[in-house]
């Protein structure tokens, strides 16, 4: 029989991203509903390892559904990748009393869970990542936020641009994932969209669709390039070379990891944290939540790091043929 959880540990790890929040009130409020404790930690698994923990109550987590980044900060932890961090981490758990653990981050994140797991410390993953890049859900806690932010700075940037007949190349987070920058174009209207997951050719995708589009009469253009396909002013500077065209890059950088958390950001980080608890709770533990089909499903952790899934690259068609 699984052990009975009693007290759990709740951390954010990685980037931060919009609805973080949300997510860690929503844990402590089902755990505390549910008459479990709930400690706290800190910068991650940095946090773990220095013992920067507190007990959490329900005010703990007032005033944050709203707020973007974590009131848990976050950091990145090079000695978690140690074995020696791992079973440092793991004992820290046991004599925090900690029975199991919600890391709420990435991929790498749940690496760091997976290692606590294979040491006895049950664990659940929450993705929270504006990247959208996790494998086994097909929707993140931040990823609609940091894309609103991103429409909201193209639409400003659009004015410049169209005043000065230019071209304006935006650079968009998303590591080696196009997800943002393929929808951020959709909404947009940019003329070319450049994500990892498609080698582009600049004349076919970029130059040509610049000049066709220039003989019906259009004379300012967006360019969106995700981080992980190539660099704005690099672009930029070729787009200029190429076709004239007066270019600016803009690198919309870690503005878009902030900010208010979306209506969706907030609701999805509620229900995946209440589902973490529930699963603690019955003793169904190392799983990682996910959203398939509108729905709150869980993985194993090992089958969810294996997973793998592709970019829906119809969208690019669609942003073709409209953005014209
Ligand atoms: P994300 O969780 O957003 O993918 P990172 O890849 O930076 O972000 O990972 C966040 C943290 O998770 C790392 O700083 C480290 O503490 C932990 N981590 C990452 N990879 C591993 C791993 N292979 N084993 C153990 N811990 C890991
Ligand atoms: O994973 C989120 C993310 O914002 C990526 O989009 C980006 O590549 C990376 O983190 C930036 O990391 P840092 O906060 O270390 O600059």
């Amino acid at each position: 029989m699984a052990k009975e959880v009693k007290t759990i540990g709740v951390l954010t790890s990685g980037g931060d991203a919009p609805g973080m929040n949300a997510a860690v009130r929503a844990v402590v409020r089902t755990a505390l509903g549910h008459g479990m404790r709930v400690i706290g930690i800190q910068r991650g698994f940095n946090g773990l390892l220095n013992g920067e923990t507190y007990e959490m109550n329900l005010r703990s987590v007032s005033e944050i559904i709203h707020r973007g980044g974590t009131v848990l900060y976050t950091a990145r932890c090079l000695e978690f990748k140690t074995e020696e961090g791992q079973k440092k981490g793991a004992e820290m758990c046991q004599k925090l009393g900690i029975d199991a653990m919600v890391v709420i981050g990435g991929d790498g994140s749940f690496r760091g869970a997976k290692a606590l797991a294979n040491l006895g410390i049950p664990c659940i993953g929450i993705p929270g990542t504006i990247d959208n890049d996790i494998a086994c859900s097909e929707y993140t806690i931040g990823y609609d936020t940091a894309m609103n932010t991103a429409v909201e700075m193209v639409d400003k940037l659009r004015d410049t641009t169209q005043s000065h007949d230019r071209c304006s190349v935006v650079e968009v987070m998303g590591r080696n994932a196009g997800y943002i920058a393929l929808n951020v174009g959709i909404a947009t209207g940019a003329i070319a969209t450049l994500i990892p997951e498609r080698p582009y050719d600049l004349e076919r995708d970029i130059l040509d669709r610049m000049q066709f589009t220039q003989k019906t009469g259009k004379k300012h253009f967006i360019v969106i390039v995700a981080e992980g396909a190539g660099h704005a002013q690099d672009l930029a500077n070729e787009i200029q070379a190429r076709t004239g065209i007066d270019s600016r890059a803009t690198v919309l950088g870690h503005v878009q990891r902030g900010g208010s958390p979306t209506l969706r950001d907030r609701v999805t980080a509620s229900r995946m944290g209440y589902q973490a608890v529930i699963l603690l709770e019955k003793g169904i533990f190392n799983r990682v939540v996910a959203v398939s089909a509108d729905k709150i499903v869980d993985y194993d952790i090992n089958v969810a790091l294996s997973m793998h899934k592709s970019i829906d690259t119809t969208l690019l068609d669609v942003a073709e043929t409209i953005s014209i």
